[in-house]
């Protein structure tokens, strides 16, 4: 079990009940440790770009999948077709979360809950220090709207933990100004 998925799983603390969404879940061992939180209840979808990787996560899932709590899709985020909206996103150590473009933590905002929240989790390579990799996911997101709640960190391992853009707020003050006298 990598070090970064049990404690990003254990930050995360998903409850009984939520609906998950893991973007870029590989072999899927998040999935695995998500589906055992929500004791029958709620459901966790993960999604991969590589169809050899979601099939090593639909083995180790099997159970999970046959009674419907798992669902693995192939798939390139943002392009990929995702059913309903989700309590909880995440990704671990996936390049959209990272780099400088909105395309992926935009996307998510739109499958998110209004109470929802964003985990991206990040590991540099060796001898490069946490803090400006947690510094430029918070730009990321905050770029795109969201409001950083925490950033946590573990050994190698950094989760920057966000809340989406309050789209009714946003909607409201764009409507205001657009009927404000100049
Ligand atoms: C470095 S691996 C991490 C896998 C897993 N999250 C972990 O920590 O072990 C990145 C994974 O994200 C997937 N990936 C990267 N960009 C993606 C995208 N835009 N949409 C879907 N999957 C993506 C890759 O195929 C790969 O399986």
């Amino acid at each position: 079990m990598p070090a970064r998925i049990a404690f990003a799983v254990e930050a995360m603390d998903p409850q009984p009940g939520s609906d998950v969404l893991e973007i870029g879940c590989g072999g899927g061992v998040a999935v695995a440790l998500v589906c055992e939180r929500l004791r029958r209840r709620g459901r966790v979808v993960g999604v991969d770009r590589s169809a050899t990787q979601i099939d090593r996560a639909r083995r180790r899932n099997r159970d999970g999948v046959d009674a419907g709590l798992a669902e693995l899709r192939v798939g390139e985020f943002p392009g990929v077709d995702l059913p309903g909206s989700f309590d909880l996103v995440f990704a671990v150590n996936v390049p959209g979360f990272r780099s400088e473009d909105p395309a992926a933590p935009t996307a998510v905002a739109s499958l998110l809950r209004p109470a929802g929240e964003l985990w991206v989790f990040d590991e540099p390579p060796p001898g490069l220090a946490l803090g400006p990799v947690s510094m430029r996911i918070s730009a990321l997101l905050s770029r795109c709207g969201y409001a950083i709640v925490d950033i946590v960190e573990r050994e190698r391992t950094v989760g920057v933990r966000a809340a989406p853009p309050d789209v009714t707020a946003s909607s409201a003050a764009t409507a205001a100004a657009a009927t404000s006298p100049r």
